[in-house]
């Protein structure tokens, strides 16, 4: 498809998403819609422009930083889907075929793209259609002896067309040969007064040109827009991403359970428990195990390295091999070295942690001081006792030991032993003295 430009449509207003955040940008596996769209688009090895609404530099904003090389329209009225694509004039010039797809069908495959371009050799518009398993609001593919007719929009059409269940899925390819005199044909003559771009299918027949169908499941070509679809659309990504990470050789317990993101990378030999989350951005290499109801996001997890049960990574956080997070432990901006443990109830925040160094249970960073955060530096092999509370800026050195309960405010040399707490104070027989005072007073109980 390297002579081809893939035009995404992404200006319409979303209403029906009932929602201050336009409808493109609302996320499916931590993908914006139309990160998804682009995805796919840039896969097929296309040019790409997408049309986008007025005032939307969000929009614009996503598809820039996904795609530097994408060109972006703007359409200021919303005259529908043929004047939408009339706002990429440089591309409907550019005597390139062209391949018009929604912004808010965020399961599109690129096979698919290609298909649907690879039918322009045989005709000058291919239209991929679905079988709807309920057509209700989307346009009828009308078919003949000769093959595609027209689409008929549903507000046009007879209760008889409404009976047609085979629908277009509002993925269009049109040969650059043939779509400006097409696109720019197409009137607005209809029910809701806009330009269709469906009615480039009726006009092409006029002109005696061929027209190609391709079909593709309803799954893949759903349209977002409402929450419930949304749902609808993440339900079907997931198994998808399920799918994919098992066939790549990952196990799951309970796949079902496994929340994925569509970035989410796996090396081999991996096991998932159930009920884990991870966000964008998360790398785990071979042979890790990421145990029953953790989170991660925008960490690497080492090979071999073990997290959770109930840990939670958040961005930032690269776990070295065979290290160890365990339960109800959260680590944000900090790398631990090979074979490094933290295995209960700590908060590791802007910290380094060497090489196989263990974090005693309930030691926290103390990173913010209520006004910036601040680096904590643990050395190799340092062992922090239970319950500290290193307060940052604060350097740990290799080897060193710190005691349990230590509140740690100044460096600790390396192979040192630092003791920050109360000193214990044992009062010989006190308790004894105490009950038998108690008893003669008959306060006993
Ligand atoms: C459209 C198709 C319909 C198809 C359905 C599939 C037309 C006329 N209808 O209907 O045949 O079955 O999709 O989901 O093409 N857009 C713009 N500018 C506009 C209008 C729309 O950029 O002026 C964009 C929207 O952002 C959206 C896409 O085009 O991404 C489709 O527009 P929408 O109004 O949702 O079309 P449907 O009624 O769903
Ligand atoms: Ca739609």
């Amino acid at each position: 498809m390297a002579q081809s430009t893939v035009l995404i449509l992404a200006a319409g207003e979303g209403t029906r998403m009932r929602s201050a955040l336009p409808k493109v940008l609302h996320r499916v596996g931590g993908t914006s819609l139309i990160g998804h769209v682009l995805e796919a688009a840039k896969a097929s090895g296309s040019e790409i422009d997408v049309v986008v609404g007025p005032g939307r530099e969000d929009v614009a904003a996503e598809v820039l930083s996904r795609t530097p090389a994408a060109k972006v329209h703007v359409q200021n009225d919303r005259l529908g889907t043929a004047h939408a694509v009339l706002c990429a004039k440089d591309a409907l010039a550019s005597g390139r075929d062209l391949i018009v797809v929604f912004g808010d069908t965020p399961l599109i495959r690129t096979e698919t793209l290609t298909t649907l371009a690879g039918a322009l050799k045989e005709a000058a518009v291919a239209v991929l259609g679905f079988e709807a398993r309920d057509p209700h609001g989307y346009g009828r593919l009308l078919m003949d002896k000769n093959g595609l007719a027209a689409i008929r929009e549903e507000k046009d059409a007879t209760v008889e067309e409404r009976k047609i269940t085979l629908c277009n899925a509002g993925i269009m390819a049109l040969s650059g040969n043939h779509a400006r005199a097409l696109v720019e044909a197409i009137g607005n003559d209809n029910a809701k007064r806009e330009y269709y771009l469906s009615d480039a299918v009726a006009l092409a027949r006029a002109r005696n040109l061929n027209v190609a169908v391709r079909e593709a499941p309803q799954e893949e070509v759903m349209g977002i827009n409402d929450r419930s679809q949304l749902a609808e659309a993440e339900a079907e990504l997931q198994k998808r991403l399920r799918k994919a990470a098992l066939d790549a050789g990952v196990t799951m317990i309970a796949p079902d359970t496994v929340f994925l993101s569509a970035d989410t990378k796996f090396g081999k030999d991996i096991t998932i428990e159930p009920n884990v989350i991870f966000g964008p951005g998360v790398v785990v290499k071979d042979n890790a195990t990421i145990r029953a109801f953790s989170h991660l996001e925008g960490a690497e997890v080492g090979e071999g390295a073990i997290v959770g049960p109930y840990a939670r990574l958040r961005p930032g956080t690269k776990l070295g091999a065979k290290s160890k997070v365990g339960n109800f432990v959260e680590v944000k901006a900090a790398t631990l070295g090979d074979g490094a443990k933290a295995n209960h109830l700590s908060y590791i925040g802007d910290a380094t942690v060497g090489e196989n160094a263990n974090i005693g249970a309930g030691t926290i960073t103390c990173n913010y001081d209520g006004f910036d955060k601040h680096k904590t530096e643990i050395g190799k092999g340092a062992f922090i006792g239970s319950n500290s509370a290193l307060v940052a800026p604060v350097k740990i050195g290799d080897g060193a030991y710190v005691g349990s309960g230590s509140v740690v405010i100044e460096d600790v040399p390396a192979d040192a032993l630092a003791v920050g707490r109360g000193r214990q104070a044992n009062k010989a027989g006190w308790a004894a003295v105490e009950r038998k005072r108690r008893a003669k007073a008959g306060k006993q109980d």
